[in-house]
């Protein structure tokens, strides 16, 4: 994949549908594939971007259609054409780019087709299945030019971009070591398995770090993966699984078969993964027990760190250090946080220093309108979105490799270099407004 300029462009091509002549930015014309709820929260913010044209639309499932156009005539917007097969939808030469929120089995495939087709492919969050689908992802990417960007909105989150920040300029130091996780009790619904929800199959039947992305994405730029630094191999080990059947037992009663029913899934998943410059990253995946949710942020360095759940930064030389004297009378120094918020004003990426000074809209409070948006400019200008396709397959890789090393007993696993060797000269990307 270049960083050149597509010259699959679809705008090179008539248009069926014409938009009316207008002020403001260059039109980009969307089609969404998926209409779950994920599309019902991201149409939030997508009809708050100026310069979107939502034109088709398509879901296998009438009733998601249905929803989906309700809301469009609830906000006022012109019905979007509907599909039931996304192929028809790649067909058209009046779309620039797809959205792919459908289910984790479908986003890559669907992804690599629209590639094929010459269009922009923004797929949502999630793991792989296999590496085979992620290879097929990249080939797609290099041999047309166009990108695929995984709507990652957690990348885009204020904290992560004020520590992204604050590596770049030194402050923490040389980079050690990196946790992240999705610690979301989501029992009580991804238990449903006679409800059809994908996820709950993955659930039932997979045993592996099925979410990763929320915080490795984050991480993976901050340690500059793909781009001088890459991930080389990874151990997972599960806890037992216990989780999800006591939900589904509470939902369904014990004795029945939906209630009765094991899930492989281990309540805890952890999975460390080793870099090709000596960091290290500890993830976890937990989704099956009552807590408050988490992504277990750290990011850590020779000069200091963040920590997520401490709310804190200890930066040497500026956090707080109070010298004691123990019981011998010698001294030690001990460290004190000082609170995230106390960096904004000072060190808040770029983006949110545009940001903080509007009012943010749309879900999970803004971030899925910036992630959004750096998709959508990145197709108006034709440009590499700023999480690309090498990105994609390197995050969602660890999936199902996770699955592979627990199925091993936790044994070491070697992470696939998707760049074939281009990650020791990709240099970082510093030009764009939303480069991460
Ligand atoms: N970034 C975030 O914060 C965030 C939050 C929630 C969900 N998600 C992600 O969004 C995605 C969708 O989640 P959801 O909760 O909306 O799931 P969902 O199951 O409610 O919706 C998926 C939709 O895709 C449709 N679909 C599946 N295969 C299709 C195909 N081949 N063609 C057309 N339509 C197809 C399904 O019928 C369904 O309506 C998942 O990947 C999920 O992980 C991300």
């Amino acid at each position: 994949m270049s960083t050149r300029k597509s010259s699959a462009s679809p705008r090179a091509t008539p248009r069926t549908r014409r938009a009316p002549r207008r002020s403001g930015p260059e039109p980009v014309r969307l089609g969404i594939i998926g209409l779950g709820l994920r599309t019902e929260v991201l149409l939030v913010s997508l009809f708050a971007i100026e310069g979107v044209e939502i034109v088709g639309v398509c879901d296998v499932r009438d009733t998601a259609i249905a929803r989906i156009l309700d809301i469009f005539k609830q906000n006022g917007k012109q019905s979007p054409d509907v599909e039931r097969d996304y192929r028809r939808l790649l067909e058209r030469s009046d779309i620039d780019a797809v959205l792919v929120p459908t289910s984790w089995n479908s986003h890559l495939p669907i992804a690599t087709e629209a590639l094929q087709a010459g269009k922009y492919a923004g797929i949502e969050v999630g793991g792989a299945s296999s590496l085979n689908e992620l290879w097929r992802l990249v080939r797609a990417a290099e041999s047309t030019g166009v990108s695929c960007m995984m709507l990652e909105n957690c990348c885009y989150a204020r904290n992560e971009l004020l520590v992204l920040n604050m590596v770049r300029q030194g402050l923490f130091g040389e980079l050690i070591h990196c946790c992240g996780g999705y610690e979301h009790d989501l029992s009580e619904y991804a238990c449903l398995v006679e409800k059809g929800f994908e996820r709950s199959l993955h659930n039932r039947f997979r045993n592996g770090d099925l979410y990763p992305t929320h915080q490795l994405g984050p991480i993976a730029k901050i340690l500059d993966i793909n781009r001088g630094n890459r991930f080389l191999s990874l151990t997972s080990t599960a806890s037992k699984s216990r989780g999800m059947q006591l939900a589904a037992q509470r939902h369904y009663g014990a004795g029945t078969t939906y209630g009765d029913m094991p899930f492989n899934m281990g309540d805890i998943i952890t999975t460390v993964i080793k870099c090709a410059n000596g960091e290290t990253i500890t993830l976890t995946h937990g989704i099956a027990l009552p807590r408050p949710y988490s992504r277990n942020g750290r990011v850590q360095g020779t000069r200091g760190l963040w920590v997520e759940d401490a709310k804190g930064i200890y930066i040497d030389g500026i956090s707080p250090s109070i010298v004691k004297l123990d019981v011998a009378g010698n001294p030690y120094t001990v460290h004190k946080w000082d609170p995230v918020e106390s960096f904004y004003e000072k060190y808040d990426h770029p983006i949110w220093q545009e940001y903080r000074r509007q009012e943010m809209t749309g879900g999970h409070g803004g971030i899925d309108s910036l992630a959004l948006r750096a998709f959508i400019d990145s197709v108006r200008a034709r440009e590499e979105t700023p999480i690309d396709a090498y990105d994609v397959a390197a995050w969602m890789s660890i999936t199902c490799l996770s699955e592979q090393s627990i199925a091993m007993g936790s044994a070491p696993v070697a992470v696939p270099d998707f760049t074939d060797g281009k990650w020791v000269i990709r240099q970082r990307a510093t030009g764009g407004r939303w480069s991460l």
